[in-house]
């Protein structure tokens, strides 16, 4: 087979997103948001986003196909996240992709969007190494993943035991009053603050801690810290300095992720980390994996930061990944799972 021509949708969250790919290239990438919509609540609104991607989904379609310039008919598959992700707003990706299988008369692919978020890089950076590890990194997922078939032998080493690394982001960016989402706001407000300015605690990282939790992360200690360092300073009447909280927050996040993803390669043998999830944008984040893999030679892959929040184009990586190995396609009654590992 050439390389598969497909289509990918996302609706897991509040991103309504359509792409179009052919083997690792990407043809079209349209995502339609509705982050503005939930900005005064302070988190998204499942109901609110279900009826955001019933607005936008056929819209988005219909661009993705003009700026491919493909013909639907030619596609080899439908591509869609199944997911985890909030139950409404599958549901109307989820249906979409549906109704094209069965007009189009093309197979139907219901994937998961967390491997979504690791395929996507070869979209940036070509075909996935043979074996590698993963830190994937999103607001509700925060895990460390050896892979070695990304269409199905994908061993999770260690996850978060209780908040994940976006959550506790954009549970510090509201206790700081910055807005929603929290993480490219604190990302943008830590580059001109001290990132020694407060010694926030790294969780997990205790020996005694070590010797359970080894590849696992904990993040609701650090959010508690950050709102005691806060509320004292607030209650003597002094000046919150938002800059240093934002930095020292998230030196404290990023140096444990990466030190865990480190010791997963040096424990697992593995030459490759590859960086994957909404958090992956993070600047900082990015910065310290690239110097600590570095020095321990490892390559880091990771996708530019416009791929690492969620699209369509993740859906379609994996789907062309998926269909270039043979996979079998999904029934057409295939439901969606909002709790699927
Ligand atoms: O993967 P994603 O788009 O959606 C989920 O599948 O959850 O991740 C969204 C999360 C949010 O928590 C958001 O605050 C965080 O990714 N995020 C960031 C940055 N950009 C997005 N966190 C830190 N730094 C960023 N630059
Ligand atoms: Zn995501």
């Amino acid at each position: 087979m050439s390389e598969p021509l497909v289509i990918g949708i996302e609706s897991s969250c509040d991103e309504t997103g359509v792409a179009i790919v052919r083997g690792t290239e990407l043809l079209a990438n349209e995502v339609a948001s509705s982050v503005e919509q939930h900005v005064r609540f302070g988190g998204v609104v499942p109901e609110v986003a279900s009826r955001a991607h019933l607005q936008a989904i056929v819209p988005a379609l219909r661009r993705a196909t003009e700026a491919a310039g493909v013909d639907l008919a030619d596609v080899d598959g439908i591509c869609v996240t199944a997911g985890p992700g909030l139950m409404g707003a599958l549901v109307v990706g989820l249906s979409a992709a549906k109704a094209l299988a069965i007009a189009l008369d093309k197979p139907l692919y219901g994937l998961n969007h967390l491997v979504g978020h690791v395929a996507v890089d070869l979209l940036d950076h070509g075909p996935l190494p043979e074996r590698f590890g993963a830190l994937l990194v999103s607001g509700g997922h925060t895990s460390l993943l050896v892979v070695d078939d990304i269409t199905g032998a994908i061993t999770e080493v260690g996850s978060t035991i209780d908040d994940a690394a976006g959550e506790a982001y954009d549970k510090v960016a509201r206790l700081l009053g910055m807005g929603y989402p929290g993480g490219p706001l604190i990302d943008r407000a830590a580059a001109d603050g001290d990132p020694t300015a407060i010694a926030f605690p790294r969780g997990l990282t205790s020996r005694k801690d070590l010797a359970r939790h080894r590849f696992d992360f904990s993040f609701s200690g650090l959010k508690t810290a950050v709102s005691r360092w806060v509320e004292t300073r607030e209650l003597a009447g002094e000046e919150i300095p938002v800059a240093d909280v934002c930095a020292s927050f998230q030196e404290a996040v990023c140096d444990v992720l990466t030190a865990k993803a480190m010791d997963m390669c040096d424990h697992y043998g593995l030459d490759t980390i590859l960086l994957g999830g909404g958090v992956a944008a993070n600047s900082r984040l990015r910065g310290l994996l690239q110097e600590r893999a570095d020095a321990a030679g490892v390559t880091v892959r990771r996708p530019r930061p416009g791929l690492c929040t969620d699209n369509g184009a993740m859906m379609a990586a994996l789907g062309a990944e998926v269909i270039r190995r043979g996979r079998p396609a999904s029934s057409l009654g295939i439901g969606a799972n909002s709790g699927l590992p």
